[in-house]
C-alpha cells in the first residue's frame, strides 16, 4: 500500500476510496516500477467541485502575483530535474539526457508563460461606435481577456511533463484552475512535478492532479458539466472526446505523418542528419517524427546510403545507458510497429537492415522503396522505423502528403528558397520546416494541426489566448 501513489487534491495528498492501483510498466524491464491510485467517479466530482471554487479566488488575484507563483514552480521543477528525469527514464523509457532535457525546457515554458502572460493580458481594447454605419459616437467599448474557468489537462506518455506543463502554464496565468489527468505512463513523473507546484504555494484546489484508468475515469473527466476546457495531446482518442465533449472549447495535438520532401539540389548530409533526429530520436515517438520520405529518384541512393551509415551508429540499448534507441513504450505499441514491418516485408519493401526485436526494443529501422499499398506508407508508427518512397516529381510528394488524413508538419530540403515557399503553401499541414525536420519548439511558436492532427493552436501565446474569453463592457453616452 506504500508503494501506491497518492493522488493530489485540495492541496493534499490522498489515497482513493477504490483501494484500487493501476501499475505502470518499465518498458526496458516490462515488470511493475509503480503503481498509481485509481481514482472514483465520486473523486473526479470533488476534484472539479473544489477546482472551481479554487478557480474564482484566483481569477481576482492580480496578474503579477500569479506570474510570481509561476515563476517559483518554474525554479523548484529545475531544481529537482534530476529525480523527475529519473521517472521518465523508468516510466517511458526516455534515454536519460533527453529526460533531463524535457524537464529542463518544462522550467522554462513555465516562466515564458509568466512573462507573456502579464504582457497579453495585461492589455485590452478601447472601441468607438462611429466607425460602424449609422452610429454617432456614443458608446465606448472596454475589452479584456477573462478566464474560461476549470482547464482539463490530458498530456500523452511522451513528453508527460513537458505537454502538461504547456497546458498547465498558459491556463494557470490566465486565471483558470487546473485538473490535470496524466496518462498512465509517466503519471508518476507528472505527480512529482505538481508536488513542485505544491512546494511553489499555489492555492488549495487550484491545481489538481486525478491518476486512473481512462475506462473508468475518462469520458466521465471530459463529458464532466464543470469542465469549461479541454486540452488534449495524444492519439485517436482524441477525436472520440471531440464527438463527446460539451459546448467547451477544444484544444488538440493528435497524431502526424510528417513527410521530409528532398529535391534533387538538397544538401544530403544535412538531409541525412535531419532523417536521423527527425525520425529516430525517442526511437520514433513523437508525432512531430519525420514519418515518411519522400526523396527525388536520382537522390535517393546517395541519401539512402548516407542514411544507412549514420543509422548504423545509433546506441541501442536501455535509457538509463542513454542509448538512441530505447524500448518502446508498450508490447502492444512493439506488436504494432512489428506488423507494420511485417505488412512491408510482405508486399516487398527493401529493408535497409534486418528487423530485429527484443521484447520492446526494435532496432532503427529504413526501409526502401516503399509504395502506397503497404501500411506504412499512411500510419504511423510511433517507433524507430523510417519509410522511404522514391519519387519523379515534387507534384507527387505534396500529393502524397497531402492524400494523408494526417496534417500536422511536414519538411522540405532544398537550396532554393522560392521552391520551398512554394512548396510549403502546397504541404496541407500546420507547419512547414525549411531545412530543417519537423518539431514543436522553441515552444512560443504556434504549434497545429489540419485535418485529423487537431484543433485550435498551440504554443504559449496561442494557448493562453485559448484558455480566455473576451468580456466587454460598453459605456453608453446620453
Ligand atoms: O509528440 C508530440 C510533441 O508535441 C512533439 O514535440 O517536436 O518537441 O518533439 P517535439
Amino acid at each position: 500500500e506504500g508503494d501506491v501513489f497518492k493522488y493530489y487534491t485540495d492541496g493534499e495528498w490522498k489515497k482513493s476510496t477504490s483501494g484500487k492501483s493501476v501499475a505502470i510498466i518499465n518498458p526496458t524491464t516490462r515488470t511493475t516500477q509503480y503503481k498509481v491510485q485509481a481514482c472514483t467517479q465520486e473523486e473526479v466530482n470533488k476534484v472539479i467541485e473544489s477546482s472551481k471554487i479554487a478557480q474564482r479566488q484566483w481569477a481576482k488575484t492580480p496578474l503579477w502575483k500569479r506570474a510570481e507563483l509561476l515563476h517559483k514552480a518554474a525554479a523548484i521543477l529545475k531544481e529537482h530535474k534530476a529525480p523527475i528525469a529519473e521517472c521518465l527514464v523508468k516510466e517511458i523509457a526516455k534515454p536519460a539526457k533527453d529526460s533531463v532535457t524535457e524537464v529542463v525546457r518544462s522550467g522554462d515554458l513555465i516562466s515564458y508563460c509568466a512573462e507573456e502572460g502579464v504582457r497579453i493580458l495585461g492589455e485590452g481594447k478601447f472601441l468607438v461606435s462611429d466607425s460602424f454605419p449609422g452610429n454617432e459616437r456614443t458608446k465606448y467599448c472596454l475589452t479584456s481577456k477573462i478566464p474560461l474557468g476549470v482547464v482539463l489537462a490530458i498530456p500523452p506518455f511522451n513528453y508527460p511533463v513537458n505537454l502538461a506543463v504547456s497546458k498547465i502554464g498558459p491556463a494557470l496565468i490566465a486565471g483558470n484552475s487546473l485538473v490535470l489527468k496524466p496518462p498512465t505512463q509517466g503519471a508518476v513523473a507528472c505527480l512529482h512535478m505538481v508536488q513542485c507546484f505544491h512546494l511553489a504555494g499555489f492555492p488549495t484546489g487550484l491545481i489538481s492532479c486525478v491518476t486512473g484508468k481512462g475506462s473508468e475515469i475518462g469520458d466521465f473527466l471530459t463529458m464532466h458539466p464543470g469542465v469549461n476546457c479541454i486540452s488534449f495531446t495524444g492519439g485517436d482518442t482524441g477525436i472520440a472526446i471531440s464527438k463527446k465533449a460539451g459546448m467547451v472549447p477544444l484544444q488538440m495535438e493528435l497524431g502526424g505523418k510528417d513527410a521530409c520532401i528532398v529535391l534533387e539540389d538538397a544538401d544530403l548530409d544535412l538531409v541525412a542528419a535531419n532523417i536521423i533526429k527527425g525520425g529516430f530520436s525517442y526511437s520514433g515517438q513523437r508525432c512531430t517524427a519525420v514519418k515518411v520520405v519522400l526523396v527525388m529518384e536520382s537522390v535517393a541512393d546517395a541519401l539512402v546510403e548516407k542514411v544507412n551509415a549514420k543509422v548504423a551508429k545509433l546506441k541501442v540499448g536501455p535509457p538509463e545507458e542513454d542509448c538512441d534507441i530505447t524500448p518502446v513504450v508498450s508490447e502492444s505499441s512493439a506488436n504494432f510497429i512489428e506488423g507494420l514491418a511485417k505488412d512491408a516485408k510482405t508486399k516487398g519493401a527493401t529493408f535497409c537492415q534486418e528487423y530485429r526485436r527484443e521484447g520492446n526494443l526494435i532496432w532503427p529501422l529504413l526501409l526502401d522503396n516503399v509504395r502506397p499499398d503497404m501500411r506504412i506508407a499512411w500510419e504511423e508508427p510511433f517507433g524507430p522505423i523510417v519509410p522511404v518512397i522514391r519519387i519523379n516529381s515534387v507534384e507527387e510528394g505534396i500529393h502524397h502528403c497531402n492524400a494523408s488524413n494526417f496534417g500536422l508538419q511536414g519538411c522540405v530540403f532544398t537550396k532554393d528558397i522560392n521552391k520551398a515557399i512554394l512548396i510549403s503553401d502546397a504541404m496541407e499541414t500546420g507547419t512547414v520546416q525549411i531545412n530543417s525536420a519537423p518539431a514543436r519548439g522553441p515552444d512560443h511558436f504556434p504549434f497545429q494541426g489540419l485535418k485529423d492532427s487537431g484543433i485550435g493552436s498551440q504554443g504559449i501565446t496561442n494557448s493562453i489566448n485559448m484558455m480566455t474569453k473576451i468580456k466587454s463592457t460598453v459605456i453608453n453616452l446620453p
